[in-house]
Formats: C-alpha cells, sequence, structure tokens
C-alpha cells in the first residue's frame, strides 16, 4: 500500500482515507493504494463494509490531470471503479468538499455515497477536452436519467449537495466530520441488511432525440467536439447493455484524448493558475487593501467599483460633478441590481452596499484614507495628469495610485507624481465587473510590492491577472491592433468582412472583429485613424472606406448602423449591403482587383499577424511568457479557450510552418510581415513557445 491510502479498521469495517494534497487527485500511487487497500479490506477476517473518504479539503477532484499524455500507468481508472463496484464487501462514500471527475466516477463506484451540506459533485471533464472516461458517462444516466446526465456532464457544471441529493447522486446529506458521518452510515446500512447497489446493474436510462441534441450541443460548443462527443457517450449508456457501453465510452474518451483541443483546454487550465507566479513575486508581500478610490464613474470606472464591492472593499468614487456623480451611482446601482437579479447577493447585501460601502464624492480629501486608487478618467494625458497631481496631495503615504489606461504611457503618468514607485497600471476590460483579465502593468519604477498588490487585488476581485510592461496598448490591444489589421488587408484585397467574422466564429471566437468594431463603436477606430494619419508610414495600408460611413453619422451598434443593422429587439445585426459597395469604390480608387479567400486563409493570415506580435510581445519583455500572452487573449479577447491561446496555437501548428507562411506573405506586403526576431531563434532552434513557459516556470 502506498503511503497516499491509509487503511484502518472500525470493528466491521475498513476506511481507506486518501491523502494526496492538494485536492486528493487520483495518481497513479493513489489508484494503486486504493486497489491494494480494496484487496486488503477483503482478505481480512471480519470485514464487511468499506468506506472511501478523503482528506484535507476535497473528497477527490479528478484524475491527475498531470498524467495526461504520458504513457498510461496500470492499474487505470476505469478498472479501479470497476473493481469497487464488484467488491463483495459494502462500499460506501463519504464526500466533502469537491467530487469531481474521476472521483465522482469512484463514488459512483460505490455501493453508497453521504455527503456533507457543502459538498458539490459534477463531471467537469469537457472543460479539459476529454469526456468521463471511468463509467461516468454510464453511471450517471443510470441514476438520474438520460436527460439530466447529459446536462451535467455537457455542461461540467457543479452540483451542490441539495441537488445532487434531489437527483439522486447521492444517497443522503449529513454533517459532521465525513470518516464519523461515513462511519455512522455505513453501521447503519450493516445494520438494516442493507444489499450491495452496483450501479452497473441498474436499468439503461431511456433514450432522448440524440441527433438534435447533439447537433444543438455542436452549435453551442462553437467547435468545441467534447460535449457534444460526451452525449454519444451517455447514448451508449441508454443503448446498450453496460459492459459495451463502457467499452465505448473507452473509444470515444481516447479520441479526444488524441485531440488538439485536449491539449489547447489542458494548457488553459494550469496556465490560467501559473499566470500570477511570477518569480519576482516570490516573497513579497503586498500591501494591505480594505478601501479603494476609484475616480470617474463612466463605463469603466462604473464597472470596476461594482467589482471592488462586489468582493467586499469599500470604494469611494470620485466624479467632477454632481450630474456625473448622479450618472456613476446610476450605473453602478444598475450593475448591483443585475447581481441581484442573478441571485449574487441578496436584497440587504444590494442595499448595504450602495448605502455604506459606496462613497460617491467630488471632493479629492474623501480619499485621504483609502488603500489604493484606479483612476479611469477620459483617454487624455494632460487630464490624466493633473488627476495624479491631485492624488499625489491628497492620497495617505503607501497608497498605491493606479491608472486603467488602454494606451497611455504608465512611465509619463508616473512621472507626473512625487511617488512614482507607487504608481501602476491595472488595465480592466469591459465589463470590468464580468471580465477576468486584469493586466497589470508594471513602470520602470514600480515597486515591488505594489506589483504584488496589484496581484492580489486581482485574486481578490476574482480577476486572471497577467503582468504586462509598458508599451502602446500592452499586450492585448497591441496584439489586437495587429491582428485587426491584416483583417483590413483581406478586406481590401477581396474578402468581406462578413466572410472574415464567420471564418473566424467557426475557427471559434465569440465574435468576429467587424463585429467586435460596431459593438466598441466605429467612431473609436476612426478617431484613432485621424489622430496617427500624420505619423503613419508611407507602405502601411489602412482602409478608410469605413471612414465613409462613420462621416455619415454611422457608428455600429449604438446608432443601428455599421458594418451590420441593427433592429430593435433584434439580436446580433445582419450584414450592411452598403458596406460592399464602399469596399468596391476603395478597391478601384487603389487599383486592386479583388480576388477570393478560403475561410482556412483567412483563419491563417490573421493567427499568423497575432502570432508574429504575440512573439514580438514576449521577445521585448512586455509579456513575460508566452503563457501571459495565450491568458491574455482567452480571458480578455474571446479566444477559443480550446486552442489554448494563440502560443499554443502556434506550437501545435508547429513554429516552423508558422514562420513560413509569415515569410510567404511579406512577399507581398513586406512592411507588414516582418518576422520576429523571437519566432526566428526558436524555429532555428527546434523550440517551442511552451519550452519558454517551461524554462521561466
Ligand atoms: N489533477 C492534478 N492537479 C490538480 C487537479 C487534478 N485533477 N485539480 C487541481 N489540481 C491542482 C491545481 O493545478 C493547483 O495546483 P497549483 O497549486 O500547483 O497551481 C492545485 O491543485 C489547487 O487547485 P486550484 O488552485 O484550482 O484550487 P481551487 O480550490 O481554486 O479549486 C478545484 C479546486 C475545484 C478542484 C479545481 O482545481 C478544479 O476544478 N480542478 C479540476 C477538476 C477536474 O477537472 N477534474 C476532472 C479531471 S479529468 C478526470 O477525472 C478524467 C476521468 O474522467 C477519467
Ligand atoms: P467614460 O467616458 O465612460 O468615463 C470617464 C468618466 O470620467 C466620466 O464619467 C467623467 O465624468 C469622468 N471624469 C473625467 N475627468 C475627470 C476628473 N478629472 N475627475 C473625476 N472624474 C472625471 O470613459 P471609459 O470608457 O470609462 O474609459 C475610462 C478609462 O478607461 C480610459 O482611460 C479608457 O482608455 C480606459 N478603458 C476603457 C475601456 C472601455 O472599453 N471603455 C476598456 C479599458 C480601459
Amino acid at each position: 500500500m502506498t503511503d497516499v491510502v491509509t487503511y484502518t479498521r472500525h470493528d466491521e469495517i475498513a476506511v481507506l482515507r486518501i491523502a494526496n494534497p492538494p485536492v486528493n487527485a487520483l495518481s497513479q500511487a493513489v489508484r494503486q493504494g486504493l486497489s491494494d487497500a480494496m484487496d486488503r479490506a477483503e482478505s481480512e477476517d471480519g470485514v464487511k463494509a468499506v468506506l472511501i473518504v478523503g482528506d484535507g479539503r476535497a473528497f477527490i477532484a479528478g484524475a491527475d490531470i498531470k498524467e495526461f499524455g504520458k504513457p498510461p500507468m496500470e492499474p487505470n481508472l476505469p478498472d479501479l471503479c470497476t473493481r469497487i463496484e464488484a467488491s463483495p464487501l459494502l462500499v460506501v462514500a463519504s464526500m466533502h468538499g469537491v467530487s469531481l471527475g474521476g472521483g465522482l466516477e469512484v463514488a459512483l463506484g460505490c455501493h453508497y455515497r453521504v455527503a456533507q451540506p457543502s459538498a458539490r459533485v459534477g463531471l467537469p471533464e469537457v472543460h479539459l477536452g476529454i469526456l468521463p472516461g471511468a463509467g461516468g458517462t454510464q453511471r450517471l444516466p443510470r441514476l438520474t436519467g438520460a436527460e439530466k446526465a447529459v446536462e451535467a456532464i455537457t455542461t461540467g457544471r457543479h452540483i451542490k449537495a441539495p441537488e445532487a441529493l434531489e437527483l439522486g447522486i447521492i444517497d443522503k446529506i449529513e454533517e459532521g466530520d465525513p470518516e464519523t458521518v461515513g462511519l455512522a452510515y455505513a453501521r447503519d446500512l450493516l445494520a438494516s441488511n442493507a444489499a450491495r447497489r452496483p450501479v452497473s446493474e441498474m436499468p439503461n436510462p431511456q433514450g432522448i432525440d440524440w441527433d438534435a441534441t447533439h447537433a444543438a450541443l455542436l452549435k453551442k460548443g462553437r467547435g468545441q467536439l467534447s460535449p457534444a462527443t460526451a452525449m454519444r457517450a451517455v447514448q451508449a449508456a441508454s443503448e446498450l447493455p453496460f459492459d459495451e457501453g463502457i467499452k465505448r465510452e473507452r473509444e470515444l474518451f481516447m479520441d479526444l484524448m488524441n485531440t488538439d483541443q485536449r491539449k489547447g483546454l489542458i494548457h488553459a487550465f494550469f496556465n490560467e493558475r501559473a499566470v500570477s507566479n511570477l518569480p519576482e513575486l516570490k516573497g513579497v508581500a503586498p500591501r494591505a487593501l480594505q478601501s479603494i478610490g476609484v475616480i470617474g464613474g463612466g463605463t469603466m470606472g462604473a464597472g470596476i467599483a461594482t467589482a471592488c464591492l462586489l468582493s467586499g472593499l469599500n470604494v469611494v468614487m470620485i466624479e467632477m460633478s454632481d450630474d456625473a456623480a448622479e450618472a456613476a451611482k446610476g450605473r453602478i446601482g444598475g450593475n448591483l441590481a443585475g447581481a441581484l437579479k442573478r441571485g449574487k447577493i441578496n436584497q440587504e447585501k444590494h442595499d448595504n452596499l450602495l448605502s455604506i460601502a459606496l462613497e460617491v464624492s467630488q471632493n479629492y480629501d474623501s480619499l485621504k484614507d483609502v488603500d489604493l486608487v484606479i483612476e479611469a478618467v477620459f483617454e487624455e494625458m494632460d487630464v490624466k495628469k493633473q488627476v495624479f497631481a491631485k492624488l499625489d496631495a491628497a492620497c495617505k503615504p503607501g497608497c498605491v495610485l493606479a491608472s486603467n489606461t488602454s494606451y497611455l504611457d504608465v512611465n509619463e503618468i508616473a512621472a507626473s507624481t512625487t511617488r512614482p514607485a507607487d504608481v501602476i497600471g491595472l488595465h480592466f476590460f469591459s465589463p470590468a465587473h464580468v471580465m477576468k483579465l486584469l493586466e497589470v502593468v508594471v513602470a520602470d519604477q514600480t515597486a515591488p510590492d505594489v506589483v504584488a498588490t496589484g496581484f492580489a487585488l486581482g485574486k481578490m476581485l476574482g480577476k486572471v491577472a497577467v503582468r504586462a510592461g509598458v508599451c502602446d496598448g500592452f499586450i492585448g490591444n497591441r496584439i489586437l491592433s495587429t491582428y485587426r489589421a491584416v483583417a483590413g488587408h483581406m478586406v481590401l484585397d477581396g474578402a468581406s468582412p462578413f466572410q472574415i467574422d464567420d471564418a473566424l466564429t467557426d475557427f471559434g471566437f465569440a465574435m468576429g472583429p467587424f463585429a467586435v468594431a460596431d459593438l466598441a463603436g466605429l467612431d473609436i477606430g476612426w478617431a484613432t485613424r485621424k489622430r496617427k494619419a500624420a505619423t503613419r508610414h508611407p507602405d502601411e495600408r489602412v482602409p478608410t472606406y469605413i471612414d465613409r460611413l462613420c462621416e455619415q453619422g454611422h457608428y455600429g451598434q449604438k446608432t443601428g448602423e455599421g458594418y451590420y443593422i441593427y433592429e430593435k429587439g433584434k439580436r446580433g445585426g445582419t450584414p450592411n449591403p452598403k458596406i460592399l459597395e464602399l469596399i468596391k469604390d476603395e478597391q478601384q480608387t487603389l487599383g486592386i482587383t479583388p480576388r477570393d479567400f478560403s475561410d482556412a486563409e483567412i483563419v491563417r493570415r490573421y493567427m499568423c499577424a497575432m502570432v508574429n506580435e504575440a512573439a514580438e510581445v514576449v521577445g521585448e519583455g512586455i509579456a513575460r511568457r508566452p503563457l501571459d500572452v495565450d491568458m491574455t487573449l482567452l480571458f480578455g479577447y474571446g479566444f477559443p479557450r480550446y486552442w489554448g491561446g494563440p502560443m499554443k496555437w502556434a506550437d501545435i501548428q508547429g513554429l516552423d510552418a508558422v514562420l513560413a507562411d509569415i515569410e510567404r506573405y511579406g512577399q507581398e506586403d513586406a512592411w507588414f510581415w516582418q518576422p520576429a526576431p523571437l519566432l526566428k531563434q526558436l524555429v532555428a532552434e527546434g523550440r517551442t513557445f511552451d519550452d519558454l513557459n517551461k524554462e521561466a516556470a
């Protein structure tokens, strides 16, 4: 037996305790330990029941994800679950914390399940690009029926104990020490001569309309394969005897195990956690955070204030006038009403947040006690500098002074104060109380504990915080401007904006770039083009057809017309035919003969532009590691999670192939397509972006 599974006797009951911190993942040692302990229980005189419990914070969080992609090691998990279920002894699971994936599958292999009221169960494998592969797709529907099992398995959601009881996944809820509760339950079962109850012997669940459900899941998954494939495994539970169903589950599991999507999703799982582990922050304590100042209560300020309030922080908001203060309060009130409606807070909490935790003022003296201030005023350097001068005068020593600027130079902002070491960029994404990404922008003189405080705030707010250096657009917006540019080039050369949007949503993006432009407002890009016109390089290709639409007062969704036409009450828009005419005019003016683009070419050019700029960003140290770019794009820009991020996508394609395409495109437009030195270096050395991630770990 291994030391990760201990065996103790309590009269007629053998207790198998799993202790594999932090979350009792089912590593080879745990599987072996459980298997050996089952053998021992069955061989010892007088044992009538087995109780399986977990040590620490969870029963079992699932298979050990770190073992995926490595050669399989015996005993495998499906066999272990079958072995537990086949035991002549009565087997009971006592569950606390989470029982996820293989963890729930082990519990389903037991004959009875008792759980703590706070326990949660689920089969979240689809989020890792796979499906429950240890009998979960066969046993769960035998307990819940097919429809409920399909819902649980294809969403991968965590199910709280009361619902799990209602669904028949667990048999009993009992509060107390899990071992004590489990022993009492096992004793009761023995006393009442309860029979072994293998789920595999229960009747097949009734069928549902499998093909319609499969099609709906494929559509909902925007190209993600695992939910629809998992459904086919549940179908097997309904249509095949148990043993054959298990075989079908295994085949489908192995199919998914071999996909790039599995690699991308597991890359996302680990790096979502690794992104905040920065060597420079090891041992650096963040400053205390209790109250936050927010300057400007527009779109961003109101969202940031909402996020802070919902996380238990007090907020002092500064606005310019009575009217602006009222409007800001209204925005925050609207956001909190949404949280109330969705059940995130109750009425009492909602009222307290608005009346006690939030203060809206026009007087900077109100900021004297705050621990950190986030400035979210207009995107103009002079305005920001005036605000920072006031903050410098009003805030206590040690207060962190942060800017939410999208593009402006944080070094210049810092230099306008007497305390540049306390200044940092905290770049939120709109809507700030919803979007998960936070770029922590580190300026030349930012103190390490100020950086640590930025990350600590991110954690408090439930954000994925990414370290970025100072440049125009930091990590995300800088890369965005490059892939937006290539979309524009493709339009000039013959691909319609609608084809481009469709090709990219088929690739898995939440929205295409032109639909995004309509949402953000076409006037923003128009203003930027005008501002940059004088300093633009003569070889830079910048389409101007869309400016004609802006000149007519059409700015996208907010005016009802942009690339698409939006009708009130309808979701999404329909392609605006005017756009194609305007493009044709520009092509004629420029002497371009439009050509056809395949969807595959559109995606390839878009992705190559993204990867090339991302490699520049990493090469310059703006992003410390490729994984920082990946997490930025996943959590702030709607990049399909199942590709893991653009750098992971590039690794999967092969960096040499990506570089070859960039060089080929460079024959048409040498100014735009200049291969990033880091990309060339990695190809020459036969290394990948992931190698850089590993070296930085
Ligand atoms: N395998 C290996 N490591 C795991 C793990 C797993 N299944 N689950 C969590 N971990 C690790 C995390 O990587 C993290 O490591 P780190 O400290 O080095 O970064 C550590 O455990 C703690 O995890 P979190 O920081 O996420 O802690 P939380 O308390 O926020 O969340 C959790 C805990 C809810 C268990 C969350 O980690 C989670 O959702 N884990 C994944 C669960 C899952 O997907 N299980 C299914 C696995 S696939 C499977 O079982 C296949 C089977 O059907 C054959
Ligand atoms: P906004 O125009 O909606 O809000 C700005 C607010 O600041 C207004 O309410 C205004 O009254 C207030 N304000 C202006 N000067 C002030 C001053 N001196 N003192 C106090 N209040 C003042 O702008 P938005 O969109 O919220 O942007 C704010 C900042 O956030 C900008 O730097 C922008 O680049 C950045 N940002 C914007 C994003 C977006 O999607 N809108 C995303 C990420 C960052």
